[in-house]
């Protein structure tokens, strides 16, 4: 199964920025294969649309943004907030603007510090994660970055704890203990839920994020598919009862090509000088994770005979369950009202 193959992933909504990353300036983005440009408004709002000006087809994000309209680098035409066109430098101001003259928008908001955006029709609101915006948390952004690996192989690899022995062997990873204890899967809708302990490796810099001695610890990760490309993990250290939740977004650039986001939350109340140690541990395992997926072949089996699966990819087979039955799906045409207003969240 390639990204472009199905339609349904077009209905979720994906991390394309920080929200700081969109200011002055119009911002080109690409998702599902396709340009866009995002710009914040006169209101404040963060506004996207598809990057193509309906005048002479100029790139709008080679543009700026006057007065909080998007103006088109070509022949100068504006935009405003809804897409509207509010202004034709070389037309009579007298003349009425064609009402055809407006951008293409598509949804986009502002949440966890990310501008988030959907192309298609909603099927869920931006994600519900909890710890990310809940007192007594403190949310820390670790990577945006570009990985060549399709979507669903990353998260795939975020719900797969038994790779952490052998690709994670110098960080986190314990190899002389592969074997893991896992509970039950629950199944809610497209969202999966289990409990996995792993015997996982504290070294030095693992010491700096955890506060505990070198050696050996059990960890236990509460993990969740959340959409079908949010990953949040929930690791608890049982010895100091530190939690260290992760959580991962992938924005499909195309059928091979990511934007892969990950940003924490801890309950430790964490200073910010202390930030950087204690995201390097987990920079450290994507690194690791990102060497080895980017040569994995990115067409991701959803038909569970294709790839071989033990006991311990319980999880993962359950993944390619729900892809399989969101493939399945019919197109999504019946936008709900709520979603589909086009208005800034
Ligand atoms: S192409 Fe955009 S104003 Fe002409
Ligand atoms: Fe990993």
């Amino acid at each position: 199964m390639l990204i472009s193959e199905v339609p349904a992933f077009r209905d979720y909504w994906y991390p394309i920025a920080y929200s700081a990353d969109i200011a002055d300036e119009p911002v080109a983005f690409r998702i599902f294969g396709e340009q866009y440009v995002a710009w914040r408004a006169g209101d404040g709002t963060v506004q996207a649309a598809v990057d193509e000006c309906p005048h002479r087809a100029a790139r709008l994000s080679q543009g700026w943004v006057t007065d909080g309209c998007l103006t088109c680098p070509y022949h100068g035409w504006r935009f405003d907030a809804d897409g509207r066109c509010v202004e034709i430098p070389s037309a009579d101001p007298a003349l009425p603007i064609p009402p055809r003259a407006h951008v293409d928008k598509v949804l986009a908001g502002e949440r966890y510090e990310l501008v988030w955006v959907c192309v298609g029709m909603p099927r869920a609101d931006i994600p519900d994660l909890h710890e990310a915006d809940t007192a007594g948390y403190t949310l820390i952004h670790e990577m945006m970055e570009v990985w060549t690996a399709s979507a669903p192989r990353i998260i795939d690899n975020a719900l797969d704890v038994s790779h952490a022995a052998w690709v994670h062997r110098n960080s986190i990873g314990s190899s002389a203990n592969p074997r893991l204890e896992s509970g039950p899967i629950e199944r809610d809708g497209s969202t999966i839920n289990f409990s996995v302990t792993m015997i996982s490796q504290i070294n030095d810099s693992q010491q700096r994020n955890t506060g505990l001695d070198v050696g050996l610890t059990r960890r236990t990760t509460h993990a969740t598919l959340v959409q079908p490309f949010v990953f949040r993990g929930r690791m608890v250290y049982e010895e100091n009862g530190l939690e260290h939740v992760l959580f991962k977004t992938c924005t499909p650039i195309d059928d091979e090509t990511t934007l892969f986001c990950q940003f924490i939350a801890r309950n430790d109340d964490p200073p910010p000088e202390l930030w950087d140690s204690i995201t390097a541990v987990d920079r450290q395992v994507q690194a690791e994770d990102k060497a080895l997926l980017e040569h994995v072949n990115p067409n991701f089996p959803i038909e569970p005979t294709t790839e071989l699966h033990t006991k311990a990819d319980r999880m993962t087979l359950e993944y390619r369950k729900v892809l399989a039955e969101l493939a399945a799906t019919a197109p999504h045409v019946a936008p709900d009202a709520e979603w589909a207003t086009g208005a800034p969240r």
